[in-house]
């Protein structure tokens, strides 16, 4: 199967009434991880690339890794996806590259850490949109500011410092036709979300439900979504690590917000502390050894392993054959025509 419109995986996700889990990767086990992990639960995917992976592989590497997934996995559906864009070009370059789906996140300004102004967002994310849409490809937005610094994506603060207003996000929504919307509920990037299980006060589903009540139709992005599991966490510091005590988003609110809109679910970090905590205790357990497939495949099977239970957990498992793949030509064609409509159906307050 090509590489799908992450729009279709979208749509189709909306009518199934279930989540798709965007995963990020970095190199191929971690593409591979994904693979069968979908494969094994029958699910569609959405593979993310943050530009610093872009930047790290060489992104015509990650490409080619994908254009294999495709190739390996034909009865999956597969969306590529450009994690946080910063610009109009990084997001031309990804769809020149062949990225089936960008995220112009318009709400930092290009350097990743300023928070902009909202008439900028707009200018930038619409701007994007009409690049994208003319060829067939998917537009996420965001609206309102992730908090965290770790990974470069966020504003810093504690993710309560720009929580998404929803008439803004109305109005984001219908002058700019995304087709998917990031909001900021207080969640942020990397291992250190919150310092307890984090309730209402500091993880705003209220502000999702109120958004869902206004942009019914509208396809919800979560971002910062890892659970940073204690189990994985354990791993890590049994063998020799040293992460201090955190809390991540718990799947059940996950699941609250697939309920009420939420589309594309954002998962990075778990991954990297399931293939770290394995690669540790290989090397901790047997320091003699030193060929990277001694640990680089219990790593892989470690995240194959979270990546799994994430597509289960969100709905997604066993729908990769509910649809054929809609061509990126046909889906040019539909926004052209209007069959594919970018206006949000907004419900009075
Ligand atoms: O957006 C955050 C993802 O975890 C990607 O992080 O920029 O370190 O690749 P990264
Ligand atoms: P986590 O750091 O919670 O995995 O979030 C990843 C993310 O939002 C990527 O855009
Ligand atoms: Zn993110």
């Amino acid at each position: 199967m090509p590489l799908v419109s992450m729009r279709q995986l979208l749509d189709e996700a909306a009518k199934g009434g279930y989540g798709v889990g965007a995963f990020n990767v970095n190199n191929m086990e971690q593409i591979q991880a994904i693979m069968e992990a979908a494969k094994e639960t029958q699910s569609p995917v959405i593979i993310q690339a943050s530009r610093g992976a872009r930047q790290y592989a060489q992104d015509r590497y990650l490409y080619h890794l994908m254009l294999a997934a495709a190739e390996l996995y034909p009865e999956i559906p597969i969306a590529m996806h450009q994690d946080h864009g910063n610009s109009f070009e990084t997001c031309k370059s990804a769809i020149e590259l062949g990225f089936t789906s960008v995220m112009m996140d318009g709400s930092l300004k290009a350097d990743g850490k300023t928070p902009s102004s909202f008439e900028e967002n707009v200018e930038v994310t619409k701007r994007v949109v009409d690049f994208a849409h003319e060829r067939g490809v998917t537009v996420e937005g965001e609206i309102g500011v992730l908090g965290g610094v770790e990974d470069g994506h966020g504003a810093g603060g504690d993710g309560l410092d720009h929580i998404t207003d929803p008439d803004q996000a109305v109005e984001f929504a219908e002058r700019t036709g995304v087709d998917a919307l990031a909001i900021a509920i207080g969640t942020s990037h990397g291992a250190y979300k919150f310092t307890k299980k984090p309730d209402g006060s500091v993880l705003k589903m209220d502000v999702l439900i109120a958004i869902h009540k206004r942009l019914p139709n509208t396809h919800l992005v979560m971002h910062g979504s890892s659970s940073v599991p204690k189990d994985l966490q354990d791993i890590i510091n049994k063998y020799g690590g040293n992460l201090k005590e955190t809390w991540g988003v718990p799947v059940e609110e996950i699941q609250i917000g697939i309920k009420n809109g939420v589309r594309k679910i954002n998962v990075d970090t778990d991954n990297r502390l399931a293939i770290t905590g394995a690669i540790r205790k290989v090397l901790w357990e047997t320091p003699e050894k030193f060929d990277p497939r001694d640990y680089n495949k219990p790593a892989r099977e470690a995240m194959q392993k979270v990546v799994a239970l994430r597509m289960t957990q969100f709905g997604q498992a066993g729908h990769s054959g509910d649809y054929s793949p809609i061509s990126i030509e046909e889906i040019a064609k539909g926004y052209a025509d209007g069959s594919l409509s970018t206006a949000p159906l907004v419900a009075a307050k």
